[in-house]
């Protein structure tokens, strides 16, 4: 999809589609006054009949409208004048583009209004112009057998109005969504398909692709003996019940200097988690196929930082398993040997995720990191306790944690910081090795951090339970390709300081 700006003469814009927005006030903005008059108080007259009472997330579509280039106009709610702002706005043009994604449109024109500067500057304004044109129109790349659906026919967009002095920013802001979005994609993909496709060899050979297609990423695979060599007893753990050997992928993208030290992201990559000897219940298992949810993050992220060529040095750890209850699988009360050298009591199979990070946090300190950030989709307890709107932010640095937090505002992908004071640690206890996997019900998604705050003492780090906020169940059950506009956010930040 290609994204330009536009500027002004909205009635004479050559493209198929445009769209404004209408407050439930009924009032016209500038640009739809212009609009209007062009076709003759057409929209005035719509408007006064109450056709259209300008609900946020309802559309409406009119066709051949006298007096304009274009031959649709979407009209699409801003809800009440005096609640408008930053999230009116992103619903109104997420609504108008799924109204598009159903029609043979090929080029719009937004020109809705837009909130105050200090809410939505342009550069954001054109990164989130893109980033929801690209998202509404992702499908599912599933496998059913029937007669496909036209897939849909937009392929040019133009954000505005924009004035002049806006242009340049508001040009970055639709360049780097357009990469975001592009990168949400690879997540989503990988997310969504079956665990039978996407294994821990599938993930590592498409992080290898990827790398391949970006001059400035470097990719290394290490295969179960390597693994092995790296010593990780707990990654192992929980890879052993499982006819797939396990993938630990190490992406580099190298921006700025060669020898700054890196943000690290880590990812969890659980391609399917059945809980293992500790077995899940039957309803909703299948969503465990999204637990690798995380990894698929941090490789949309790396994807991310090639593409707009960032300077910055970025590195992608993922930590690739599957989690099955085989004869060989590792049993409740067996006690594994981190690479840290720390011994675990495993009381619970199902708790894996922290496992295998354990030891590919201990493997991000040979890159004398700036920042180490964790993905991954770790607890039922986070989703518990922030439901799907935030994503659960911990770790052992409040700057970089709100460095994160600031990302998530401003990127619309929210996380919340949950406190891992020391008193969580004596929930790990155990009698037979250095501490155990689980914490018992109490506080699980701070538990679950503060056994991997066990690996990353001396380092910078953060940890996103991205549990919530990941996937969606139920009828649209799928990838979100969250939180990778946060980690872009907070990237693109890094790399302009
Ligand atoms: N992958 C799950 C966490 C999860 C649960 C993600 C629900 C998304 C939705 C993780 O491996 C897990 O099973 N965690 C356990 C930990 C418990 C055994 C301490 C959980 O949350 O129940
Ligand atoms: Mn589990
Ligand atoms: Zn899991």
């Amino acid at each position: 999809m290609q994204f330009e700006v536009w500027t002004k003469g909205l009635a004479t814009l050559a493209v198929d589609c445009i769209v404004l927005g209408i407050f439930e006030e009924g009032e016209l903005s500038g640009e739809a006054q212009s609009v209007d008059s062009a076709a003759g108080g057409r929209l005035k007259k719509l408007l006064a009949r109450g056709d259209f009472p300008g609900r946020p997330g309802e559309t409406l579509l009119l066709a051949d409208l006298p007096g304009i280039e274009a031959s649709r106009v979407v009209l699409t709610g801003l809800g009440a004048k005096k609640n408008f702002a930053r999230k009116s706005w992103r619903k109104a043009w997420s609504a108008a583009m799924t109204a598009i994604g159903r029609t043979r449109i090929t080029s719009v024109a937004v020109a809705i209004d837009r909130p105050d500067s200090k809410d939505l500057d342009d550069y954001y304004f054109g990164r989130g112009v893109a980033e929801i044109a690209a998202g509404s129109l992702y499908r599912i790349n599933d496998l059913k057998t029937g007669k496909k659906p036209k897939s849909p026919a937009l392929q040019r967009v133009l954000a505005g109005p924009v004035r002049k002095t806006g242009i340049e920013a508001t040009e970055r802001g639709l360049e780097h969504g357009a990469a975001i979005s592009a990168s949400q994609k690879i997540q989503r993909d990988l997310a969504n398909l079956p665990g039978n496709v996407c294994t821990p060899t599938y993930l590592a050979d498409q992080a290898r692709a990827i790398a391949k297609r970006h001059p400035s990423l470097r990719v290394q695979i290490l295969d179960e003996p390597a693994i092995r060599k790296e010593k990780m007893g707990c990654l192992l753990a929980v890879s052993q019940g499982s006819a797939q050997p396990p993938r630990f992928i190490v992406l580099e993208h190298r921006g700025g200097k060669a020898d700054t030290p890196p943000v690290v992201l880590v990812g969890k990559g659980v391609t399917f988690d059945t809980g293992g000897i500790s077995l899940k219940d039957p309803p909703s298992m299948d969503e465990m196929k999204f637990d690798m949810s995380g990894g698929a993050a941090v490789i949309a992220s790396l994807n991310l930082v090639a593409e707009l060529k960032l300077p910055l040095r970025v590195v992608g750890l993922v930590a690739a398993v599957e989690n099955m209850p085989g004869s060989k699988a590792v049993k409740p009360g067996d006690i594994a040997t981190s690479a840290s050298g720390q011994t675990v009591e495993i009381l619970n199979t199902d708790a894996e995720g922290r496992l295998i990070l354990a030891d590919a946090l201990h493997y991000a300190r040979r890159f004398h990191p700036a920042a180490v950030i964790d993905i991954a989709t770790l607890t039922g307890a986070c989703m518990i306790a922030l439901g799907h709107h935030h994503s659960g932010c911990m770790g052992n640095d409040d700057g970089l944690i709100r460095e994160l937090v600031e990302a998530g505002v401003r990127a619309d992908d929210r996380t919340w910081q949950l406190p891992v004071t020391e008193e969580y640690a004596e929930q790990l206890k155990s009698n037979f090795a250095d501490f155990a996997n689980i914490g018992g019900r109490e506080g699980g998604a701070i538990t679950a951090a503060a056994f991997l705050g066990k690996f990353t003492q001396g380092l910078k780090w953060a940890h996103l339970d991205v549990a919530g906020i990941a996937y969606q169940g139920g009828a649209q059950k799928g990838s979100t390709g969250k939180p990778t506009p946060l980690l872009a956010d907070f990237l693109i930040h890094r790399a302009a300081l």
